[in-house]
């Protein structure tokens, strides 16, 4: 075992070479040390309440898959199609630089595009294997101390799948984004565990659900739509979770307490808007700068009502655990996120589609 400490995130690609026969002693672990002020508890109350968050546990345990005989890793997208196709142009397909490129230089791209997004998939899932680990042991209740553990192994899983697609079918991997990083080490080394739990449960992985399923319905590639899709029914139980234990557990809070944590989740909603501009990939194939992909990704409608459409499963979840309050409204308000205030949360539970079994590789459905 070899471990190598480093001060941060590597900053470059990552590439995989298919014939790599990789032994023991070539594997090198390249580790970030972060310090956490843990405040734990033990639970000495083993009384099962039989409610919503039990029967979200149970479910967790039945619908468990392995993520390596449940995908259909034989598969692999044509090397000359697109993983990645709309019925529409996509932003940058509409660009001179793009338009100038070779069919197989189009396919490079997207190949690229998708891994920098499928990176950023896999470094958030790791942060959430990360906090979820740590919620077993800081979640004050016996149930939540349970489900939490069981979110942890999905979160393995997920790290285990995204890493797997993205070294087989495309063979790179990307860096960080630095603010993704920012919001993990804020929750990771927090001490307060609820705040761990709404900056993960209610703003990474909500924003994660919808990002996932957006995905899923653009991709053409069956193993990509197959792998999203089993994540995506893992993560809507997570989020589902995490509003209905902290919409009790907020209640329990001072006024000053819950403005605290009101004025933390809009802090992370502007971090995590940041977070979704990714362009490195954009940079390199269609010749930018860093200022002008940023600009031209904040510029365009779609990517508008793109990163907006996410921020329509987080809004209406801190609405109804009770965090958007008066004092940060107004600032929601001039980001132009408070119209999903009343749009539908995930407090109600659907059981039905929570309940259904695991769909075959031939049988996702597209549809959000
Ligand atoms: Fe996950
Ligand atoms: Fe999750």
């Amino acid at each position: 075992m070899k471990i190598t400490h480093t001060d941060g995130p590597p900053k470059d690609l990552l590439y995989f070479d298919e014939e790599m026969d990789l032994q023991q002693k070539d594997v090198e672990d390249v580790a970030e040390i972060f310090k956490t002020p843990l405040t734990g508890s033990y639970n000495w109350d083993y009384t099962v309440s039989d409610n919503r968050i039990k029967r979200l546990y149970e479910l967790g345990k039945e619908l468990n898959w392995n993520g390596s005989l449940d995908l259909n890793w034989d598969y692999t997208h044509p090397a000359d199609e697109k993983l990645v196709e709309a019925d529409e142009d996509l932003p940058h397909e509409t660009l001179e630089a793009y338009v100038n490129l070779t069919e197989e230089e189009k396919i490079e791209f997207d190949r690229h595009d998708t891994a920098e997004l499928l990176s950023q998939f896999l470094h958030g899932e790791q942060g959430a294997l990360l906090v979820a680990s740590q919620l077993v042991s800081c979640a004050p209740t016996y149930n939540a101390k349970l489900y939490a553990a069981s979110q942890t192994f999905d979160e393995a899983r997920h790290v285990e799948v995204f890493n797997r697609y993205l070294q087989e079918k495309i063979g790179v991997h990307y860096p960080i984004n630095p603010n993704l990083k920012a919001l993990l080490d804020k929750i990771l080394t927090d001490e307060r565990w609820d705040l761990k739990f709404i900056g993960m449960q209610i703003i990474i992985e909500g924003l994660a659900l919808a990002a996932f399923q957006m995905l899923k319905m653009l991709t053409k590639d069956p193993l990509l739509k197959q792998l999203l899709h089993y994540v995506v029914r893992d993560e809507a139980r997570h989020v589902t979770f995490g509003i209905n234990y902290l919409e009790d557990f907020i209640k329990t809070l001072t006024p000053e307490e819950i403005e605290e944590r009101a004025e933390f989740a809009y802090e992370a909603c502007v971090i995590s808007r940041e977070r979704l501009i990714n362009t490195t990939a954009m940079q390199k194939y269609l010749k930018m700068s860093e200022e002008e992909a940023r600009e031209f990704s904040l510029s365009t409608s779609a990517n508008a009502t793109f990163r907006n459409f996410l921020f329509s499963r987080v809004i209406p979840n801190l609405s109804r655990i009770g965090l958007l309050t008066d004092s940060v409204r107004p600032k929601f308000e001039a980001l132009g996120l408070l119209e999903y205030e009343n749009a539908p949360d995930d407090f109600e539970v659907d059981w039905v589609e929570l309940e259904k079994p695991l769909e075959d590789f031939d049988k996702i459905p597209t549809a959000v």
